[in-house]
């Protein structure tokens, strides 16, 4: 076995027992938490905070050596080919709402690519956990994507972008999308749209702009559940890229065209959508 399997095997049962117990904590704050705005739409509770300093004390003490990423701005070591990508709660504005869906999610990357990935919904009591090379499962069991084969019949994500809404653009992707898919869902939660996908329940989704931190875990989840990923022209999925399409697989080309269609100029800035 090589070293880097090694550590991957000795990480994986490390960010399960620290996504629980970072859930655990993270339901302590639900409908308690006090919210402020980083900006008129976008949420930060003590929750997060809290969460986030709790994984990011557990990775620094056992993974000195290691980098370490994450939303609310905690950081590890300067240079290393492994890198934490920590999201403490993905889903804050459900969260801060009492609604059940948002994640605790935390991956580990080397040299780009996401290793390992766990993503823990405390509400549900629902843990996805992937290695690279290990499988995917979900408090367990294995986990597939579905069978779904044809877009008609495929239920997909596809979530609001973030801050002031472009209506019109909207309006008109979604027109595009409905015209051919079974149904959208807006989940809110982008750790848990793949992992949705990861364990057959939506057949594809895809977003941008969308951080790593946010998504990180859940690409490992989904490649070892069968799911292909990429980016919305179909090139390698890039971590750092912030855009990524996930899907069963069996519909990603189709996914692929309707996103060519509803996002025509690829001469958008990153970030700004
Ligand atoms: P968060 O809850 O951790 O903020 C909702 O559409 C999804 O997008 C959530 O996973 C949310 O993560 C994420 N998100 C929120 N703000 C974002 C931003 N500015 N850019 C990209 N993703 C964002
Ligand atoms: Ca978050």
């Amino acid at each position: 076995m090589t070293d880097i399997q090694r550590t991957i095997d000795e990480t994986l049962p490390f960010a399960e027992a620290l996504a629980r117990e970072a859930g655990a904590l993270a339901l302590s704050y639900v409908n308690t938490t006090e919210v402020r705005f980083k900006s008129e739409t976008d949420l930060l509770t003590d929750g997060d905070e809290a969460v986030e300093a709790l994984i990011a004390k557990a990775i620094r003490e056992r993974y000195p050596d290691h980098r370490l990423y994450a939303e609310e701005g905690a950081v590890g070591a300067d240079e290393s080919d492994w890198r934490w990508l920590i999201d403490p709660i993905d889903g804050t504005t459900n969260f801060a709402h009492g609604l059940p869906t948002w994640a605790v999610s935390i991956c580990l990357e080397y040299q780009g690519t996401p290793v390992v990935g766990a993503v823990y919904n405390p509400p549900r009591d629902e843990l996805f956990l992937g290695a690279q090379g290990r499988g995917a499962t979900l408090n367990g069991e294995p986990i597939r994507v579905s069978t779904i084969d044809t877009l008609r019949r495929a239920l997909v994500i596809s979530e609001l972008p973030q801050g002031d809404l472009a209506v019109n653009e909207m309006i008109g992707r979604w027109n595009e999308t409905l015209k051919r898919v079974q149904s959208i869902r807006v989940l809110g939660s982008a750790a848990l749209d793949v992992c949705e996908v990861a364990c057959g329940r939506i057949d594809g989704y895809w977003q941008r702009p969308i951080m790593n931190y946010d998504i990180g875990a859940g690409v490992v989840i989904a490649r070892e559940a069968g799911a292909t990923v990429s980016a919305y022209d179909g090139g390698p999925y890039i971590l750092d890229n912030k855009e990524l399409c996930c899907t069963n697989g069996l519909i990603h080309k189709d996914v692929l065209e309707l996103i060519a269609i509803t996002h025509p100029a690829p001469t958008e800035t990153k970030g700004s959508e």
